[in-house]
C-alpha cells in the first residue's frame, strides 16, 4: 500500500486539529505529517497518533516532497500558496472559498458527487461551504428521484463555524467577561445573528451566496431556487438546518424516510411523539448528518420539509476533506 507524505495548512486552528484526529481515525495511510501554521505557531506542536508534531511556519520549502496538501487557514492563504503546494508536485485539498466557483476545480462531497472527480484529478480540489455539505447530503437522493425545483433553508449556525476566535467569544461572554477577541458584530451569547460573513449590494450574505452558488455547482442543476437565511446562534459545535423543499414531482413520505435511511452517512432520528430529532449535542464529534421533523408542507405543491444537524467542522470540513483525499487515492491508485 502507498502512504502519503501531507502537509496541514491551518493545523494549529479548528479545523486543522481536527483533519489531523479524522487522518488518525480513518487510518488515512500516511509516511510524514507536516503541520503549517503562522509564524506565531512555529515552535509550538500538535498532538498525531500518539505524538507531538512541531509546527511549521508556512513557506516555499514545507511543500518540497508533499503528495497531499490539506489547507485549511482561510481564503487569502489558499491563494497565495496552493499554487505553490502544486508547484511543487502536491494535490491541493482546501477547506476555503477562494477556489469553489472556478469551473476547472471540483468542488465535491464523496456521497453525493463523487463523480465530478475527473480521473485525471486536477491539483486543487475543493470542499464545500459546512452549511452547504450537510444540506447536499440530504438533498441528493430526493434530487435523484423526484428533482428539486426550490429550497427555502434557515441556518442555525454554531459559532466554532467561525473558527477560534467564534468559540473563545462565546466562552468568555459565558463567563460574563468581555471578550477582546470579536468574531462576531454583537454578542453572541443570548442572540442569534442573522448575519454570516458580509453583506453584498442585494443584501444577501457571502455565506448565504455560497450556498446558492455551491448547492447548485455540486447538484449540477443551475436552474435549483436556493433561498437561503444564515443565522449565527450561542452554540459550540454543529449547524441545524430547516429545509424546505420543492420537488418537482409527488412523493410518499415513507419513501423519501425510506430514500434517506438508506444513504450511508445518513442517520435518521424522527420520532417526535418521544421527543426524538437531531440535537447540536447528538451530532458533535460525528461523521453523519442527521435528519428529522420530515413532514409534508401543505402550503406548496410537493412541498417537503425536514430539520438536518452535522458537525461543522467534521462533515462540514475535516471529514469531507479526508474523505476526498481518499477518493484522490483510490483514482491514483486504480484500486
Ligand atoms: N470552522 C468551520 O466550521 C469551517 C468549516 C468549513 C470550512 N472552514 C474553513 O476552514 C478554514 C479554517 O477555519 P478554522 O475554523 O479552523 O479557523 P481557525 O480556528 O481560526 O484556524 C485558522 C488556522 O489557519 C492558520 N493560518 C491563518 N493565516 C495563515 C497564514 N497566512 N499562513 C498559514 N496559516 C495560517 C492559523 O494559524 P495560527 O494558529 O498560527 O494563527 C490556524 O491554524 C477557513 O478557511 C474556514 O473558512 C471552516
Amino acid at each position: 500500500m502507498n502512504s502519503y507524505r501531507i502537509a496541514v495548512v491551518g493545523a494549529t486552528g479548528l479545523v486543522g486539529r481536527t483533519m489531523l484526529n479524522v487522518l488518525e481515525e480513518r487510518r488515512f495511510p500516511v509516511s510524514r505529517i507536516i503541520p503549517v501554521a503562522t509564524e506565531r505557531s512555529a515552535g509550538t506542536t500538535v498532538p498525531f497518533a500518539g505524538e507531538e508534531l512541531p509546527v511549521v511556519a508556512i513557506g516555499e520549502d514545507v511543500f518540497d516532497g508533499i503528495d497531499i496538501a490539506l489547507f485549511s487557514a482561510g481564503g487569502s492563504t489558499a491563494k497565495t500558496w496552493a499554487p505553490v503546494a502544486v508547484k511543487h508536485g502536491a494535490v491541493v485539498i482546501d477547506n476555503s472559498s477562494a477556489f469553489r466557483m472556478q469551473e476547472d476545480v471540483p468542488l465535491i462531497v464523496p456521497e453525493v458527487n463523487a463523480a465530478h472527480l475527473p480521473d485525471a484529478a486536477p491539483r486543487i480540489i475543493a470542499n464545500p461551504n459546512c452549511s452547504t455539505i450537510q444540506m447536499v447530503v440530504a438533498l441528493a437522493p430526493l434530487q435523484r428521484r423526484y428533482g428539486i425545483r426550490r429550497i427555502v433553508v434557515s441556518t442555525y449556525q454554531s459559532v466554532s463555524g467561525a473558527g477560534k476566535k467564534g468559540l473563545d467569544q462565546l466562552e468568555m461572554e459565558l463567563e460574563g467577561r468581555n471578550s477582546p477577541v470579536r468574531a462576531f458584530p454583537h454578542p453572541i451569547a443570548g442572540n442569534a445573528l442573522p448575519h454570516i460573513a458580509a453583506f453584498e449590494d442585494d443584501g444577501c450574505t457571502t455565506e448565504e451566496r455560497k450556498m446558492i452558488d455551491e448547492t447548485r455547482k455540486i447538484l449540477d442543476d443551475a436552474t435549483i431556487g436556493v433561498s437561503p437565511t444564515c443565522v449565527r446562534i450561542p452554540v459550540p459545535f454543529c449547524h441545524s438546518e430547516a429545509l424546505h423543499v420543492e420537488l418537482r414531482a409527488p412523493f410518499a413520505i415513507d419513501d423519501v424516510r425510506s430514500a434517506l435511511e438508506e444513504l450511508p452517512g445518513v442517520i435518521l432520528i424522527d420520532d417526535p411523539e418521544s421527543t426524538a430529532y437531531p440535537l447540536a449535542t447528538i451530532a458533535t464529534g460525528r461523521d453523519e448528518v442527521f435528519i428529522g421533523r420530515l413532514r409534508r408542507d401543505p402550503s406548496v405543491e410537493n412541498g417537503l420539509i425536514m430539520w438536518v444537524v452535522s458537525d461543522n467542522l467534521r462533515k462540514g470540513a475535516a471529514t469531507n476533506a479526508v474523505q476526498i483525499a481518499e477518493l484522490w487515492r483510490l483514482l491514483r491508485e486504480g484500486a
